[in-house]
């Protein structure tokens, strides 16, 4: 187990976020974990699992003993005839992982191309773009429980999987979003992902429900392209309207898109006619966040070092660099900002999509 004092968390939040942990392990295999928990000093906690920090807001430095997630491996586990089990190791990037499998003939993570963070914070927010969701391709994950030390494995119904949620993210005593498990099933500071298994269906089938990839296939005349073809288009849309966090620091989208009745999708039609609404399955109705944070004015502003990006609202942005990088404190004042104008001129309340340290 390799552990650093006072390191600086800059280089691993994708924000870019000048902030310290005191404490940072760096995990290498399960063994790692539980040489850390049986530490005399370090083992009593608290902790703070890292991925890839592409969805984290720190909004000062970390006591917590820092998990830096750096388990790798990835491996076809079974080809059956209804779908391949490919497994990977939490702390290998998921872009890469999304990569190994086209080059290795196994198709069904192309939307999902493009995505920053790692392999083990994918299930903790349920990833998803372009129509595909992690659960629409998940199989089951390993992970080790932080108070006793034991290693378990859940499947898709335990991980509690919603929009943008999961088990990962609540407190123990917290119901899940979708309501589908018991109370006291939350695993937020409690579980560590060590592996997770993905599912790839067979036989593979392009999924061009989502407006933009119709478009490409429009545009290209390709009506039945390659899962290849499908990886390059999402990569495309993704760079065209997406900041690349290693050039402009960013955490993906800042808020969930809010789900309406349809009374309420009515009253924010009746607001403004152009407002983007999606119908869902049980009669409810998405709304765009982005367009909402877009109507207000927002897109391209900045309150100190934190902006709102200029192709994509919903994305805010550092306008800092180095040790002059915009504080959490900064981004969480511009966040409420934009919080209260949706607020006061359609009545949503935008609730945010990172986690915030
Ligand atoms: N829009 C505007 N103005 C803006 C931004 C968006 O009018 O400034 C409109 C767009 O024109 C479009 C609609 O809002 O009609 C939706 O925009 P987009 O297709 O870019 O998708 P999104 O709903 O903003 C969601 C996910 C993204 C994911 C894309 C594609 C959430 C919170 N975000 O964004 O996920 O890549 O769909 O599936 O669900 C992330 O979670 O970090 C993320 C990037």
């Amino acid at each position: 187990m390799l552990v650093e004092k006072n390191c600086s968390l800059q280089p691993f939040n994708s924000f870019g976020i000048a902030a310290r942990a005191q404490t940072l392990v760096h995990v290498r295999c399960v063994d790692d974990i539980l040489q850390l928990l049986a530490h005399e000093e370090l083992g009593r906690g608290p902790f703070f699992v890292l991925g890839g920090g592409s969805n984290i807001v720190l909004t000062g430095d970390v006591k917590a003993v820092v998990l830096k997630m750096e388990i790798k491996g990835l491996r076809l586990l079974e080809d059956t005839p209804q779908a391949w089990i490919v497994e990977a190791g939490a702390g290998e990037l998921w872009h890469d992982c999304v990569r190994w499998t086209l080059a290795h003939g196994l198709p069904g993570l192309e939307n999902l191309a493009l995505i920053p963070g790692t392999v083990g914070a994918a299930p903790v927010q349920n990833i998803g773009a372009y129509g595909v969701e992690l659960q629409d391709r998940f199989e089951s994950l390993d992970a080790v429980d932080l108070a006793t030390g034991q290693c378990f494995t859940l499947d898709a119904a335990q991980c509690g999987f919603a929009y943008r949620d999961s088990v990962f993210k609540h407190a123990p005593s917290q119901p899940t979003a979708n309501g589908g498990l018991p109370r006291g099933m939350g695993l937020a500071g409690r579980a560590v992902i060590t592996r997770v298994r993905l599912r790839l269906p067979k036989p593979w089938k392009a999924e061009l429900g989502y407006l933009d990839l119709q478009r490409r296939s429009a545009e290209t005349g390709i009506a039945q392209p390659t899962a290849q073809q499908v990886f390059e288009w999402v990569c495309a849309i993704r760079r065209a309207k997406l900041p690349d966090p290693r050039v402009v620091g960013n955490a993906g989208s800042f808020f969930k898109n809010p789900t309406v009745t349809p009374e309420q999708c009515l009253d924010i039609i009746a607001r403004d006619p152009r407002v983007v609404h999606y119908p869902m399955t049980d009669g409810s109705f998405k709304l765009a966040a982005g367009w909402l944070i877009d109507a207000c004015g927002w897109r391209g502003k900045s309150v100190g070092k934190a902006g709102v990006y200029e192709k994509q609202a919903l994305v805010l942005v550092n306008r800092g660099h180095g040790q002059d990088s915009v504080t959490g404190g900064e981004v969480m004042t511009l966040a409420r900002a934009i919080q209260t104008s949706v607020y006061e001129r359609f009545g949503i309340r935008l609730e945010p999509e990172p986690v915030v340290v």
